[in-house]
Order: structure tokens, then sequence, then C-alpha cells
């Protein structure tokens, strides 16, 4: 949780969502980056218990902790978790990380050149993958909680424009991986995922923000490769068996 004493750069590097809090209190995150929290609302006449309060909020609607019973849901309450959790913030997230990083690297790139290529890298991030969850929530997630909801009416899979589900799973999982490559090149590029010492408040905000995204990222495809996937794989071959 952030506190009065920590400057505004620790505290938007630490939370990603801190930066729109700041932002919508006016605190500007460049010009402000080494002033303690305390500080920077006494000269803005501010509330800081106020602006704490909101902090903590919106830290506690980050995503990050997930329900401890995610093995006892079913396929489609699994689905729905997905779409409304990690769909979500993938959707909220990237755009509000290819902004940032539009505007430190244009700020900053002379003195940091990787800027433009994680500039670059997250724009392709947000194509691929805004395109991967459209396929999954209009194509596979439908069949697979079709076949969850009607598993026991049904006398074979449902019918859809696959052979086997299979297919479909292994063409996200393949997406997943390239995904997974653009996040593991964005963390080479940020060394240790901590910003030069130098750094404005809005470039500590991206950092912390790739950080935040790379975590939900490992969580989101951990729940459908080694969870969802595998257990419709396995409904799909045992519906078969049924004809
Ligand atoms: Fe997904
Ligand atoms: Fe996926």
């Amino acid at each position: 949780m952030p506190t009065l004493t920590q400057s505004i750069r620790e505290i938007v590097s630490n939370q990603s969502s801190a930066a729109a809090v700041l932002q919508r209190f006016d605190i500007d995150l460049c010009s402000r980056a080494d002033e303690p929290l305390k500080q920077a609302c006494a000269e803005l006449q501010l509330s800081v218990d106020q602006v704490l309060e909101k902090l903590s909020d919106a830290a506690a609607n980050e995503p990050g902790a997930e329900p401890t019973d995610l093995a006892s849901y079913s396929m489609s309450r699994l689905i729905q978790h997905l779409v409304r959790t990690h769909h979500r913030y993938v959707r909220r997230e990237l755009p509000r990380l290819t902004e940032i990083a539009h505007k430190v690297a244009g700020k900053h790139s002379k003195r940091s050149p990787e800027l433009e290529r994680i500039e670059r890298l997250l724009d392709e991030l947000r194509t691929e993958m805004f395109a991967h969850l459209e396929k999954e929530e209009q194509v596979l997630f439908p069949f697979i909680a079709e076949m969850d909801q009607d598993a026991v009416a049904l006398s074979s899979p449902p019918r859809a424009c696959f052979r086997s589900v299979a297919q479909p799973i292994r063409m996200m999982m393949l997406e997943d991986d390239a995904a997974d490559r653009i996040i593991e090149e964005l963390r080479s590029l940020a060394g240790q995922s901590e910003p030069p010492k130098w750094a404005c408040g809005t470039y500590a905000a991206l950092y912390g923000g790739m950080r935040g995204f790379e975590a939900d990222f490992r969580q989101h495809v951990h729940l459908e490769d080694d969870i969802l996937f595998p257990r419709a794989i396995e409904m799909e071959s045992a519906l078969n068996q049924r004809r």
C-alpha cells in the first residue's frame, strides 16, 4: 500500500493503477516524480487522506488476487471469470500502456533508445492480443460453454466449424506463446523492470504497468492452458465416446 512519505515515482512504479488515480487529482507525474505524496498534496491543496483512499481502492480492484477455489469452478464459470477479469484487464491496460509508452518514448528516447522498441512492441502486443481475445470469445469459449452446460443432454460434441476442439486450442496456445515472446523481450529491454534513476514519474509508471501486465498475463495463460483447455479436450473425448 502506498504511504505518505513515498515519492510519486515509487508509488507509480509499485502500483500499476496508481498513475491514473494521481492524474485524476492533477498530480503531474513528471514534474513531481521526486516529491513525497504528502508534499505534492500539500502544494496542490489536496486532501492526502482522500488521495490515499483512492489509491487503496484502485489497488484493491487490480487483478492479481484470484479466487482460491478456481479448481472447483465449472468450465462455464471459469470462462466467465477469464472474460470478466483477465480479458477486461487486457482491454483496459494495453491501450493505457501504449499511450504512456508513446509519451515516454517521445520525450526520452534520445537518452533511452530502447523506449522506441518498447513502444513498437506494446503496439504489436495490443494488436495480437485484441484479435486473440475476440477469437476466444467468439469461437472457442462459446463452444466449450455449450459443451459444459449441456454435458448431460448431449450425445456428441456440439456442432462447430472445427473437427475437434483441440484445433482452436492449439492455435490459441501458439498465440499465447507469441505474446509471451513479446512480453519476454519487453522485460529484457526494461532490464530488471527498474527505470533509470533519472526517470520521470510517467516513465516509472510505464515500467510499473508492464510489470503488472506480465503478472496478470501469466495467471491468464495458466488458467487457460493448464486448466480450461485440458478439461475441454477431455470432455470432448468423453462426448465422442457416447456416439
Ligand atoms: Fe484469454
Ligand atoms: Fe488465450
